[in-house]
């Protein structure tokens, strides 16, 4: 069963204030996009699985530890979720990218899948899909299906902003997945935007409008 964590770190939750905010530009917007992901991918890697090896150094033999277990795959959701994918590499330079291309329609809210281009070896990683927004779910969910449906079995979902109705759909479309937000917001408005949010996380990240 998948869980959700919001990551209180203070440099996590003090960047997405500056990210939040609507006199924050896209130079900066984008910065902070990608110092929070590497924050939160810091955070998530926590646990990851270690196996003891021996290295010389200059003087001796060290008894250390290196990461053992699955690769990591990373799969932007695009637009946005590109946003967030340098910050997860730096720490994780062997990280394969793939990508899903998805839009939100705007009249429907539901989300319109135009690419899709993955790792050969995605059902052998565990994969992070990301995107700075969650709030019907609709896009997460989708992505997550056309991912599954290569293969992918093994999968969390990044984001920096979560409506509760996006969380809820996604628990229930996809129980397995954990799920990692830096904020839980309050709702959705009647145009499918997160309150209080950030505005359009593409937009903002592109300087598109
Ligand atoms: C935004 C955002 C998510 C989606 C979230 O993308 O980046 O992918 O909306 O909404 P949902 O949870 O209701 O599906 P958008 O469709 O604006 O595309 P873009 O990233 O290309 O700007
Ligand atoms: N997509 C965004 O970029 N922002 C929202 O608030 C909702 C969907």
């Amino acid at each position: 069963m998948g869980k959700v964590y919001v990551f209180d770190h203070p440099l996590i939750q003090h960047k997405l204030t500056i990210i939040r905010d609507k006199n924050t530009g896209t130079k900066a917007f984008r910065e902070l996009v990608d110092e929070v992901a590497t924050l939160m991918m810091y955070e998530i890697t926590r646990e990851l699985p270690l196996e003891d090896v021996e290295v010389e150094t200059p003087v001796a033999t060290a008894k250390s530890k290196v990461l053992a277990g699955k690769k990591l795959g990373v799969i932007p959701i695009l637009r946005a979720g590109l946003g967030m994918v340098d910050g997860i590499v730096k720490l994780i330079p062997a990280a394969k990218i793939g990508h899903v291309g998805l839009y939100r329609d705007p009249e429907t809210l539901k989300p319109v899948e135009y690419y899709v281009k993955l790792p050969s070896d995605i059902e052998e990683r565990e994969l992070i899909v990301t995107d700075p927004m969650l709030a019907t779910g609709g896009s997460a969910i989708e992505a997550i299906n056309s991912i599954k449906n290569r293969g992918a079995k093994q999968i969390s979902l990044m984001c920096l902003i979560a409506a509760p109705e996006g969380v809820e759909a996604v628990k229930e479309a996809h129980p397995d997945i954990n799920i990692y937000v830096a904020g839980l917001d309050e709702k959705l408005n009647e145009k499918g935007y997160i309150i209080p949010g950030l505005g359009d996380a593409g937009d903002r990240l592109f300087g598109t409008k």
